[in-house]
């Protein structure tokens, strides 16, 4: 199915200038880029699109980390897109994930534990590109 998903390209990611090479991957792997821009998390804004890990003991160092700097929103559409960007963006713990996924090849030395975010499923892409969109 065609669909839309939403990346980001998280402050980490993007204070180490591997913001071209990330965009690069997901191009080069046949997805359209729709639409492009920098965003600056508020604490606020940046607790309210994490708010399903609210209480966990990674939140404030989410929150912290999404707020140091500016991030690079993607809209990024193709076939199963949301999965695809998923299964590129590797596993959470970007030490467990595969060599050649974007986590893992672009490591995060900050508070955000890994460089990119991808919208989980159909649900949360569209909740997620109505809340970025606003911005971009
Ligand atoms: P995402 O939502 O960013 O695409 O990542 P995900 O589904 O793979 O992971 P999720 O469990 O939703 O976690 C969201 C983000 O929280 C940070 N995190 N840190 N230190 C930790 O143990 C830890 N666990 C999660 C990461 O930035 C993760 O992407
Ligand atoms: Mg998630």
């Amino acid at each position: 199915m065609l669909e839309r998903t939403l990346v980001l390209i998280k402050p980490d990611a993007v204070f180490s200038g591997w913001t071209d090479d990330i965009i690069k991957r997901y191009v080069d792997a046949g997805l359209t880029l729709v639409r492009h821009g920098m965003i600056l998390f508020t604490h606020e804004q940046a607790r309210a699109f994490y708010a399903e890990h609210e209480g966990k003991p990674f939140m404030n160092g989410l929150v912290l980390g999404m707020g140091s700097g500016p991030s690079v929103a993607l809209v990024l559409e193709g076939e199963d897109a949301i999965a695809r960007v998923r299964k590129m963006n590797g596993a959470t713990d970007p030490y467990k994930a595969d060599v050649g996924t974007i986590r893992r090849d672009f490591l995060s030395a900050g508070g955000v534990f890994n460089t990119v975010h991808g919208s989980a499923n159909e649900k949360d892409a569209g909740t997620e590109l109505w809340f970025i969109a606003n911005w971009l």
